[in-house]
C-alpha cells in the first residue's frame, strides 16, 4: 500500500504541492485528474523517489522513502514501473534494448527470456516487429507505447502511469486503458494513472482524486465524480471553458 501524508513540495518560491495526503490500497487503480501545472508528475515523481519533497512523508509498504538511504530507496524501487509523460527512451538503444533495460538490471532472466518478454510487452501495447529499430524510427504514439511495455515488462507490483494515452489515437487509447485493467486483474498490479482523458479514466479508476491548486480537492468513484457537485470538477469533466477554474485568459481577452 502506498500512503502519502502531509507531502508538500514547491520550487523556489512557487509551492507546487502542499499538505497532500493520499492512499492507494493494494490492487487499486487512482487516476489523478487536474488542470495542466497543478503538479500531477511532480506527486508521481515524489512517490518513484525521482523528486525529493520538502515535507511529509511517502510510505511504500511500510517503507518510509523520504529521507531513506539510497539502498533502500533502490529497493523500494523494484516495485515500481513509471511510464514517463515524454517517453523518456534512450535514443542510442534499439527498442528491444530499451524494454529489457529494467529486465537486464532488475532480474535474473535469461537472454533468450528476455527476448521473449520484450515481444511479449510490445504486443500488448500494439507493436510488432519493432524490436531492432531505434526511437528516431518510430511515430510519437509508438514511443509512448514502447515506455508503457519497458514499464511492464519486469512485472512491478506498482505502475504510475503519467498520461499513458497522450498523443494516441482513440482506438490505441482504449487498447491501452484495457491494457491497465488487465494488469490489474492479471497480476493484482497497484497503480496510479494521470490523464487528461476523462473517457479512459471513468473506465480504469476504481476512484478518482482531482488536484486543482497545490491540493487534492475531490475524490469519488468513477459514478460519484459524473455526479459531483463540486463546480470546478464538474467544469473539468465537462471540458467547459466557461467556469470557476482560473485559466490563463490570454487567448480569450483577445477576442
Ligand atoms: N524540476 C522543476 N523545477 C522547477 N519547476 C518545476 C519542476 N518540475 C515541475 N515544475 C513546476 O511545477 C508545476 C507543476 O508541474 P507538473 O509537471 O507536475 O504539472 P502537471 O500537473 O503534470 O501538468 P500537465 O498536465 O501539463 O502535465 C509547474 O509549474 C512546473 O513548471
Ligand atoms: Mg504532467
Amino acid at each position: 500500500m502506498i500512503k502519502v501524508r502531509s507531502l508538500n513540495k514547491s520550487f523556489g518560491k512557487k509551492q507546487v504541492l502542499s499538505g497532500i495526503n493520499i492512499d492507494v490500497y493494494d490492487g487499486e487503480t487512482l487516476v489523478i485528474i487536474g488542470p495542466s501545472g497543478t503538479g500531477k508528475s511532480v506527486l508521481l515523481k515524489n512517490i518513484v523517489g525521482l523528486v525529493t519533497p520538502d515535507c511529509g512523508s511517502i510510505i511504500i509498504d511500510d517503507t518510509e522513502i523520504v529521507k531513506a538511504k539510497k539502498d533502500v530507496i533502490n529497493e523500494v524501487q523494484k516495485k515500481m514501473g513509471y511510464v514517463f509523460q515524454e517517453a523518456a527512451l534512450f535514443d542510442s538503444l534499439t527498442i528491444e534494448e530499451n524494454v529489457a533495460f529494467g529486465l537486464r538490471t532488475l532480474t535474473k532472466l535469461d537472454e533468450s527470456e528476455i527476448k521473449q518478454r520484450v515481444v511479449q510487452c510490445l504486443s500488448m501495447v500494439g507493436l510488432e516487429n519493432v524490436e531492432k529499430l531505434k526511437p528516431s524510427d518510430l511515430s510519437g504514439g509508438m514511443k509512448k507505447r514502447v515506455g508503457l511495455a519497458r514499464a511492464i515488462a519486469y512485472q512491478p507490483k506498482y505502475i504510475f502511469y503519467d498520461e499513458p494515452t497522450t498523443g494516441l489515437d482513440p482506438i490505441m487509447t482504449d487498447v491501452i486503458s484495457d491494457l491497465i485493467i488487465n494488469l490489474r486483474q492479471r497480476l493484482k498490479i497497484t497503480s496510479i494513472v494521470v490523464t487528461h482523458d476523462m473517457r479512459s479514466a471513468y473506465k480504469v479508476a476504481d476512484r478518482i482524486m482531482m488536484l486543482y491548486k497545490t491540493g487534492v480537492i475531490f475524490s469519488g468513484t468513477p459514478a460519484e465524480t459524473e455526479n459531483t457537485d463540486n463546480e470546478i470538477v464538474k467544469q473539468f469533466i465537462s471540458g467547459s471553458s466557461k467556469g470557476p477554474i482560473e485559466t490563463d485568459r490570454t487567448f480569450s481577452q483577445m477576442e
